[in-house]
């Protein structure tokens, strides 16, 4: 069956970003003059999604404005003739993509997050996009096509990793490969960029020089709709939160599940530096702003 729909869990409070986050959810935050969701969102879109199910908070109404036809301000910039401005709004719903908004009324975790699109799902295959994390494919392939293509081709679920410093484990999921993982060094041989291998286990933030992998979980997902099954059944976990992590850790007891090397980078707009990152590698290459930009950057060196 094809991955049309995808989850975007955009409830969380964003304290990492704090003072900006207090009436601004994180997830509009903006990297250069565009939300960091939006951004996720024509990710989605590009690698074939056609559903977008945004898991929200009664606190973040601006997110789903953002998304919304919004009349009067479409027609104020016709008659005034500001066309590219006017296209910049129209083009914020890429074409032929529907959105669902569902409400979530605790918050108690990504895997609790992910369990209330349950029902829009429904018997089928899903992605799962975290907006804190912006994919930067440069000039390469989308990863998330592939990981979507792999899906539908092998049936077997999809996580995205990439390699992490062996100090920053206790921040991510942490797949383990099995054999490969006794020296970190062989993980490019045995894992290649684009390349899926059959994960062996997965574990939420464990402590550092508790696991021998440094391949972290960074934020896309593609599985089938028997993840929900293994959600409903998961205790909280790790921060007394239930985590989508260990119930891919069920589902690996019953299926297989592939890590999913993945070849650009990415940027954790969730933190003030992650989002300055971004800021400077897309000005860089940005049809109108580049040029700016670069003067800027020896400007003030
Ligand atoms: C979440 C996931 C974790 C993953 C991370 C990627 O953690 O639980 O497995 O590695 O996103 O950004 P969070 O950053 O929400 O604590």
């Amino acid at each position: 069956m094809n991955v049309r729909k995808a989850i975007l869990p955009v409830a969380g409070m964003g304290t990492r970003f704090l003072p900006a986050t207090k009436a601004i959810p994180k997830e509009l935050i903006p990297v250069i003059d565009k939300p960091v969701l939006q951004y996720v969102v024509e990710e989605a879109a590009a690698a074939g999604i056609t559903e977008i199910v945004l898991v929200t908070h009664t606190s973040k109404p601006a997110i789903e404005r953002h998304f919304a036809v919004d009349a009067d301000l479409e027609s104020d910039l016709r008659r005034r003739g500001k066309d590219e401005l006017l296209a910049l709004v129209e083009g914020i719903c890429p074409a032929g993509v529907s959105f669902t908004f569902v409400l979530q009324d605790r918050v108690l975790g990504l895997g609790y997050a992910v369990s209330c699109a349950r029902e829009v799902i429904g018997d089928e295959p899903f992605a799962v996009l975290l907006p804190d994390v912006l994919v930067d494919n440069r000039e390469l392939g989308s990863d998330l096509a592939t990981m979507i293509h792999r899906f539908q081709a092998s049936g077997k679920s999809q996580v995205m990793v990439e390699e992490v410093d062996a100090q920053r484990v206790d921040q991510y999921g942490i797949v383990s490969l099995g054999a490969s993982d006794h020296s970190l060094s062989e993980v490019s041989r045995v894992l290649a960029p684009s390349m899926s291998a059959d994960m062996k286990a997965i574990v939420e933030k464990p402590s550092v020089g508790e696991v021998r992998s440094n391949l972290a979980v960074v934020g896309r997902y593609v599985f089938p709709a028997s993840l929900f099954d293994y959600l409903a059944s998961t205790s909280p976990g790790a921060d007394g939160e239930i985590q989508l992590t260990d119930a891919v850790a069920s589902l690996l007891q019953h299926s297989s599940v592939q890590a999913y090397r993945m070849e650009g980078v990415t940027y954790d707009c969730g933190s003030k530096v992650g989002c300055f990152q971004a800021t400077l590698a897309f000005a860089r290459r940005h049809p109108q702003f580049s040029a700016e930009f670069s003067a800027l950057i020896t400007q003030y060196q």
